[in-house]
């Protein structure tokens, strides 16, 4: 049975990605900040509920002491949780309004690989999946051709850049754990005012793949639902 934790996952590509692993037989921790919401998706969807917020080291450790009481290890770590903050104009943009979006983001993620590394360890074969984005990618917001060539969203690109970077870094340091980022494409979800013209099925299609291929697949790698992304 492989463990799977997903933060993030009251609503959203979280709780999609959580309904459709249960679907494959994974156990999933159902990860969220809220605990009302939190419980409720996962009574819905059949999923333990573990509360974790990934701005607060505290709430995180809280969350991998309780996994590690109770499931004893961790299979999958899939860094979902996620903030969009403010587009646009970045003439108003202050240091406060980027700090809050790198904390989520990027430091959040940091928090959650550091606190359940030593469960994924214990994992014949441990993975992270990192949920980043093509608004991260220096090629898609410059192909004319891609939608995320005509947004302007300074903070949240910048986070997407660095998720992906670290995703790169962790595979490099940590060769044992097969580690790689998920591109969703742009999904109808409350991050973006429920604009994305993919449904959330669609959107965890890279997700689901990365943590479902199994064994032999590289790590570092940056995956859409269509292809490998070039870097650059
Ligand atoms: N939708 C897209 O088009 C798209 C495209 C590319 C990448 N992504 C990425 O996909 C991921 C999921 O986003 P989504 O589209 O599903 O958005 P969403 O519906 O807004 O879900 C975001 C989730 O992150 C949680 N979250 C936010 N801050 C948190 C914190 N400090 N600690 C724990 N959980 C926190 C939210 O919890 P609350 O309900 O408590 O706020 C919610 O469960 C994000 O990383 C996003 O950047 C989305």
């Amino acid at each position: 049975m492989t463990i799977t934790f997903i933060t993030g996952a009251n609503k959203g590509l979280g709780y999609e990605t959580a309904r459709r692993l249960i679907a494959q037989g994974h156990t999933v921790l159902l990860g969220a900040r809220d605990a009302k919401a939190g419980a409720a998706a996962a009574g819905e969807l059949g999923a333990r509920f573990v509360e974790i917020d990934v701005t607060d080291d505290t709430s995180v450790a809280a969350a991998a002491a309780d996994v590690e009481r109770h499931e004893g290890a961790l299979d999958v770590l899939i860094n979902n949780a996620g903030v969009h903050g403010p587009a646009g104009d970045p003439t108003t943009l202050t240091g406060a309004d980027v700090l809050g979006v790198l904390d989520v983001n990027v430091a959040g993620v940091v928090r959650a690989t550091t606190a359940f590394l030593p469960l994924l360890q214990r994992s014949a074969d441990p993975v992270v999946v990192n949920v980043s984005s093509a608004m991260g990618s220096l090629e898609a917001t410059h192909d004319p051709a891609r939608p995320e060539s005509h947004y302007v969203a300074p903070v949240y690109t910048a986070s997407k850049a660095a998720l992906t970077m670290l995703t790169t870094q962790y595979a490099k340091a940590l060769p044992g754990i097969r580690i790689n980022a998920a591109d969703p494409g742009y999904t109808a979800t409350d991050l973006n005012g429920n604009s994305g013209p993919q449904t959330v099925t669609e959107g965890t299609d890279a997700i689901v793949a990365l943590a479902t291929e199994g064994p032999g697949h590289g790590s570092g790698r940056f995956v859409d639902r269509e292809r490998e992304i070039v870097w650059s």
